[in-house]
């Protein structure tokens, strides 16, 4: 009996490792706050569009915007950089890379 406990302890020990090392492994996420490959850069100034309120939806729904063509994916790109904003969050998230369309 007293083994089989141990044998639980250690394995809750060992959970316990791994969760602590996973936790330090995450990247951090991307926003306009973070630093290096996931800062979302974005001009101070712009404001957003009426289709981004609530932004916590917007955040998750755009795709639906877009593929329903409400919203140009285009336009994105008068306010969004590809390189430095879409990319940063497509990247982290392991969706699509957002072509850069030339500035007219
Ligand atoms: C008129 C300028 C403008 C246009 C056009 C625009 N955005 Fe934005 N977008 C913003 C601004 C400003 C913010 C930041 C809002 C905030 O922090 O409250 C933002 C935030 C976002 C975010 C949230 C990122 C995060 O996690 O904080 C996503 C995603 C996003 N935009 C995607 C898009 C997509 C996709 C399109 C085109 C369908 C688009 N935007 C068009 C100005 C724009
Ligand atoms: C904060 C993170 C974040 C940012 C910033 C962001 N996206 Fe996304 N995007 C996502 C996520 C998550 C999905 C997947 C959502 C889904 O499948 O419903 C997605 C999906 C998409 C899709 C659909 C891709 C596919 O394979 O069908 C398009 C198009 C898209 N985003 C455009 C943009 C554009 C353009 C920008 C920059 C203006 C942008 N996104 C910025 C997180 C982001």
């Amino acid at each position: 009996m007293i083994p089989c406990r141990l044998a639980l302890f250690s394995l809750a020990g060992l959970a316990c490792v791994i969760a602590v090392f996973c936790g330090c492994a995450l990247p951090e996420m991307p926003s306009q706050e973070a630093t290096g490959a996931n800062r979302l850069e974005l001009d101070p100034d712009l404001e957003p569009p009426v289709t981004h309120v609530p932004l916590e939806y917007w955040r998750t729904h755009h795709r639906e915007a877009v593929s329903r063509g409400e919203f140009p994916e285009n336009e994105c790109q008068k306010c969004h950089d590809p390189d430095t904003y879409c990319n940063n969050c497509h990247g982290y998230v392991g969706v699509k890379q957002i072509e850069s369309v030339a500035a007219d």
